[in-house]
């Protein structure tokens, strides 16, 4: 081996690496607007649902996998399962690749966001009225109440591409530079201050905003479901969520799984994650949906919901505390979306560095850049070029680039991951090597409780769920025609 292989110091660091790489973007900007896009209370019960019983196995899988082959995705699949079975590691690695490329364009939103809250005049609305006259000019059945300052300024923030380039384009430097420095340095002393950071701030804004007029409707729609919401739309966008919140279904616990310790515990690891992830979800949607519903915004507002609906809080609470409060919690935001951007870059370097014993410098590099690239349309898509934002239409829907590359490589190959994952272990590789592999640090793990879940999750439900969610997601998304 060219360079020798890394690993995490302690079981701490590898929980405070895979909790990093969970909580991100997917937890703060995508999960409040999936839930409220698709049905509130009612998807969050089946998005726990979700993660805790379909995913949390099949985590314990990839994580299993990866400590037993000490080994990237690809090279996992082949060792453990010989031939052909490398394909599902490179789907893997090539679904990474494609999530970063759009992942790191929202994270350049959020640093914008960062420096124009903390540093820029953001906060006292700029040019507010040449956007009012702008927007009446262009909506003439529209009246001042229907302008959303920040609303505005989201839409034509994305649009923008000098801004948009230089700081993903600083993001992507960012997180290049941490993976060139190997994984285990430096994000288990960060993550073990940042991760409860971010708690505190999270929850200091929901004790606000739950004393804000109308937000107990928030509450409601976020915590009272009602069940003739659910139709197969939340169920799949439930799913997919899940995946992608908890890093699943790539290959990125494979790899870190394969920075484990031999004597550490993989299944409480696994269910640590699972919950910290959850609950800062659970936490963003408590916050986002009172200040929703104070504002009068409609929860289905889709990507732009918390960078609509957190600006114009942080404006009210005056320059100072404003700037304080509301450039902490971006700034924070960053630091979340930066332990998952370094997670998912991993993976494609850990790849070539095991499989062509190419440098971790050079192979960071090649796929920061690669990726950077791959980004652009991507990041063009919102707005700035036309024929992006009106890229395709399937399924009835004309659907911008960045919602193809999540259609494709979020709602589609994770869960499909996902699948091969649970089919691999269970029929290929074999549950009794998984149970030889984490009892190593898991005594009495065989025939306990927890090894029947697993092994019934693995075998039988986690694919068929999946299969079946899965077929429906296509057929949905492309067809306009549904299972049910
Ligand atoms: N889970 C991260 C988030 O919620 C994103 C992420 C990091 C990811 N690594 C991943 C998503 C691997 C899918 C696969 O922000």
């Amino acid at each position: 081996m060219a360079e020798l292989r890394g690993s995490f110091s302690s079981r701490i660091g590898f929980i405070a690496a895979a909790a990093g790489s969970a909580v991100g973007l997917g937890n703060i900007w995508k999960f409040p607007y999936e839930t409220g896009t698709h049905g509130g209370a009612a998807f969050l019960l089946v998005y726990i649902f979700c993660a805790f019983v379909i995913c949390m196995p099949i985590m314990v899988a990839e994580i299993t996998m990866g400590r037993h082959a000490q080994l990237n995705p690809h090279g996992t699949f082949k060792k453990l399962g010989g031939g052909k079975w490398g394909i599902v590691g490179i789907i893997g690695i090539i679904a990474g690749v494609m999530i970063l490329s759009f992942y790191n364009v929202v994270a350049g939103w959020a640093f914008g966001y960062f420096l124009q809250i903390g540093f820029g005049d953001l906060l006292n609305q700029p040019d507010a009225a040449d956007r009012l006259a702008h927007f009446l000019a262009q909506h003439p059945d529209k009246t001042a109440a229907n302008f959303s300052f920040y609303g505005d300024y989201f839409g034509t923030y994305i649009a923008n591409v000098t801004d948009n380039l230089i700081f993903s384009l600083a993001f992507m430097i960012g997180t290049a530079a941490i993976v060139a420095g190997g994984v285990q340095k430096g994000i288990e002393r960060w993550t073990k201050i940042l991760m409860p950071a971010l708690v505190v701030v999270i929850v200091g804004l929901i004790i606000y905003a739950l004393t804000l007029p109308n937000a107990m409707e928030g509450i409601r729609f976020y915590l009272v479901p009602d069940f003739t919401k659910i139709d197969s739309v939340t169920v799949y966008k439930a799913l997919s969520q899940a995946f992608f919140s908890l890093s699943l279904g790539m290959g990125a616990l494979i790899t870190y799984g394969s920075y484990f310790g031999k004597k550490d515990n993989i299944v409480s690891s696994a269910a640590i994650v699972t919950g910290a992830d959850l609950t800062i979800a659970f936490l963003a949607g408590l916050l986002i949906f009172p200040l929703v519903f104070f504002q009068g915004m409609a929860p289905s507002e889709g990507p732009g919901l918390v960078f609509v609906a957190l600006p114009a809080i942080f404006a009210d609470m005056g320059p100072f505390m404003g700037r304080l409060i509301g450039g902490g919690f971006f700034l924070l935001l960053c630091f979340a979306a930066l332990t998952s951007t370094i997670s998912l870059l991993e993976v494609p370097v850990s790849y070539v560095t095991d499989e062509f014993k190419m440098k971790r410098k050079t192979g960071v590099i090649l796929f920061a850049t690669l990726i950077f690239v791959v980004g652009l349309p991507s990041m063009l898509s919102q707005g700035a070029v036309p024929w992006l934002t009106e890229f395709v239409t399937y399924g009835g829907q004309t659907r911008d680039f960045m919602t193809v590359v999540i259609d494709l490589f979020s709602d589609i190959a994770l869960p499909l991951g996902g699948l091969l994952i649970s089919l691999f272990v269970a029929y290929r590789w074999r549950i009794f090597r998984l149970s030889d592999e984490i009892e190593q640090g898991h005594p009495r793990f065989k025939g306990s409780f927890g090894e029947k879940f697993i092994t019934i999750m693995l075998s039988v439900v986690s694919p068929l769920v999946v299969a079946v969610v899965l077929l429906e997601t296509i057929l949905q998304k492309f067809f306009g025609a549904t299972l049910f």
